[in-house]
């Protein structure tokens, strides 16, 4: 059986995964803040509303307005496709109670009902869900973090979404690791930025994509005004270049996670 692939609008990542996500994946799109994790997102998601999927888009740690504003400057008009019925944005940043798709709770119960609320309105169909991030369901209580990703990949998996869910490294808090979405992700997508000779560079590679012969190699990518993110040639790093941080790296073996850690490949 063929599987079918859903393009994330990024035409030189798609080639990464054999032509794109498999439809009903449930992929971890993981990183440090400012690597490109959200912009890729708006990819996804503008790329479903081009080709006609409706997007249900949750962001807990940008309001609304600044996932359009942001949007707006790869050229998606994410206002007009909401006003069309082809668009929901959950904010669960603000508490804005006036508006009717925002969180007044940051817990995965109302998250799952929200989606699910917000699936309905939308309407049947193949929809893509972005959820920007996880980690901000678990903040307070990271042990829950594999609990609560299992809850929302069971629940919403009925629901025909192709899902993006986000997670953070918190290397200074040390209290956020994002793994509970990897471990129970059919997909994992790893950002990563490093300094080189005074100059920040990104970094992308597919660490897992069930039923997939994905590339396995690191590339570097570039977010561009006006265009959004691009991927270019494949990289050969140093090794220690692409380690995480010495604090990260022991956290880990002290929870014995000895997979998918960049630290322990090569
Ligand atoms: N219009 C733009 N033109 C060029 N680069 C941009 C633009 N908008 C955002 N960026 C880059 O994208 C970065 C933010 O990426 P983002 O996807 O929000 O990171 P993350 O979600 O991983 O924290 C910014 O720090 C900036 O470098
Ligand atoms: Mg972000």
């Amino acid at each position: 059986m063929k599987v079918e692939r859903l393009s994330t609008g990024i035409r030189e990542f798609d080639e990464l995964v054999a032509g794109g996500i498999p439809r009903g994946f449930f992929v971890a799109v993981t990183g440090e803040p400012g690597t490109g994790k959200t912009v890729f997102c708006l990819h996804f998601s503008a790329e479903g509303l081009r080709v006609g999927d409706k997007v249900i888009y949750v962001s807990t740690e940008e309001s609304r307005e600044s996932i359009i504003r942001q949007a707006a400057q790869f050229g998606w008009d994410f206002e007009t496709a909401e006003r069309e019925g082809k668009m929901i944005i959950i904010d669960a940043l603000m508490r804005d109670r006036s508006y009717e798709w925002s969180l007044n709770e940051v817990t995965v119960d109302e998250l799952v009902a929200k989606v699910i609320e917000a699936k309905r309105k939308l309407g049947y169909g193949r929809a893509r869900l972005v959820v920007d991030s996880m980690s901000a369901f678990w903040l307070d209580r990271p042990v829950m973090a594999r609990k609560y990703s299992y809850q929302v990949k069971r629940i919403l998996s009925k629901w025909d979404f192709t899902a993006l869910l986000v997670s953070q490294y918190a290397i200074t808090t040390e209290s956020a690791f994002g793994f509970g979405v990897e471990h129970v992700a059919d997909g994992i997508i790893r950002f990563r930025k490093v300094l080189e000779k005074d100059e920040l560079k990104r970094y992308i590679i597919v660490e897992k994509m069930r039923q997939t012969p994905h590339d396995l190699r690191v590339h570097e990518i570039e977010i561009v005004d006006g265009r959004g993110m691009i991927i270019k040639r494949p990289t050969h790093m140093r090794r220690e270049d692409f380690a995480l941080p010495e604090k990260v790296s022991r956290k880990l073996a002290e929870r014995r996670q000895t997979t998918l850690a960049w630290s322990t490949g090569g």
